[in-house]
This record gives C-alpha cells, sequence and structure tokens, in this order.
C-alpha cells in the first residue's frame, strides 16, 4: 500500500489546557504505529500550547494571508501555531457559516501558500444520500472546491457523509469502497489519501481500514479521548498486515 494512511482527530470546537494530557497520551502512543501518520487538529487556542512530538492541524483559515477580518484566523497564523495541516469545508462550516465550495477552494490556496496540507471534506446529505445523489454532489464539491495543482503532497480528501457525522450512523463498508473509488477517479492524482469520516470509532475502524481505497479517517467524538483514538491508531496500523 503506497499511498499515505492518516488518522487525523478533530477535536471542533471542544477541548481546554488541562486536556492536553489526551495529546499527550495520543503522542506517547504514535512509537507503537510506525506505518501510519496521526494529525490532531485542536481548537486554535491550543496549538502553541502542545509541547508532545505530534503534527498538529487547524480547522479552518481564512482565504486572505492578513488584514481586517476580526475574528478569523489565517493560515500562516495556524502554521505559526504550530499546525501542518488545516481542515477545510468540513460540512459543520457550510452549514454553519453557509460556505460555498468556491471559498474552501480559496482557502485550500491559502492553506498551501502558507505551506499547510489541506484536509478538504466532502460529503452529502441524508436527504440527497436517499435520493441517490451521492455521485453527483460529490462530484460537484470536487469540481469546485479543488484547485489545480491539489496533489498527495498538499492536499488529504475527507469523505464525511453529513448524515454519518456524530450520529453513530455509517454507510455499508461496499458503499464506502464504491464511493472512494469513484473519488478516486475523479480525483487529479491518484496517489492522493481518501479518508472515511463519521462514526467512527474502536468498534467499527478495523472494518473500514480494510477497505482498500480507504486511506485512514477523520475522527470527531472519538478523537477527544486518547482511550478511543488510540485503538483507530492501531487498527489503521494492522491494516497494512
Ligand atoms: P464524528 O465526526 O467522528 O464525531 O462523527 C467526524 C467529523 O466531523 O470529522
Amino acid at each position: 500500500m503506497s499511498r499515505t494512511q492518516y488518522a487525523i482527530g478533530n477535536w471542533k470546537m471542544n477541548g481546554a489546557r488541562a486536556d492536553l494530557s489526551e495529546i499527550d497520551a495520543i503522542a506517547a502512543a504514535r512509537a507503537e504505529v510506525p506505518r501510519i501518520q496521526t494529525v490532531m487538529c485542536l481548537p486554535a487556542t491550543l496549538l502553541a500550547s502542545v509541547t508532545a512530538e505530534l503534527s498538529l492541524g487547524g480547522q479552518d483559515c481564512h482565504p486572505a494571508i492578513q488584514g481586517a477580518h476580526t475574528g478569523d484566523i489565517s493560515a500562516s497564523m495556524l502554521a505559526d501555531a504550530g499546525a501542518s495541516s488545516v481542515i477545510l469545508g468540513h460540512s459543520e462550516r457550510r452549514t454553519d457559516h453557509g460556505e460555498a465550495s468556491e471559498l474552501v477552494a480559496e482557502k485550500v490556496q491559502a492553506a498551501w501558500a502558507a505551506g499547510l496540507n489541506a484536509i478538504l471534506c466532502i460529503g452529502e446529505t441524508e436527504a440527497q444520500y436517499r435520493a441517490h445523489e451521492t455521485m453527483s454532489v460529490l462530484q460537484d464539491q470536487l469540481t469546485r472546491s479543488v484547485p489545480d495543482g491539489a496533489n498527495a503532497e498538499n492536499t488529504i480528501i475527507a469523505y464525511e457523509p453529513v448524515w454519518a457525522i456524530g450520529t453513530g450512523l455509517t454507510p455499508t463498508p461496499n458503499e464506502i469502497e464504491t464511493v472512494h473509488l469513484a473519488i478516486r477517479d475523479a480525483l487529479p492524482d491518484p496517489a492522493m489519501s481518501i479518508l472515511y469520516g463519521g462514526s467512527v470509532k474502536p468498534s467499527n475502524a478495523a472494518e473500514i481500514f480494510a477497505l482498500s481505497n480507504v486511506d485512514g479517517a477523520l475522527v470527531g467524538g472519538a478523537s477527544l479521548k486518547a482511550t478511543d483514538f488510540i485503538p483507530i491508531m492501531r487498527a489503521l496500523e494492522e491494516s497494512f498486515s
């Protein structure tokens, strides 16, 4: 398997400095999983407080380098605080802040310009899933939010069905594999890693990681506690054998 395999945690709007002991425990477990990349995407307030040896990410950035944008954060600020990646186009941003794919594409370019790896999220809603529109929705999101120049060095795709995020529901393994294969066909670089996200937990991780076009996971709720996230890291490492 030559594509990079990633276990990426997304703390969303959770966590304070007192919770960084979880990050220390996750960092300590990396020695057990040498073949995978572990990245923790934390609230921006926490990035600079992390002392453990671990790749860090932000959860959003503004498309501009700097300027009069009260409350926003730039990609270079994330890099300055210790991030090497940033999640962009998460469905919670698309829904809560009305982010369109064109804006997401601008943010991806801002991330690249600051030297950050873009973790670009796409996914269909439950209504679109029920209407069998998944592939047309994903194709449209890819066309409009993946800028020219995307490759395996600068961009990771995360397929996150909106109806699977935080709900405990997941597509069947067959559905996940079918969608990932179609995404791979639509990408400019077949070596790009495609992660699955949405209710990944220790009990379902091995089954999902066994799928040949799944290159890891973007994990929300189960990344908050090291005791949940470390078994997911191990399941990904074991998927190599
Ligand atoms: P979840 O969130 O693992 O809590 O479903 C995943 C995500 O939103 O990235």
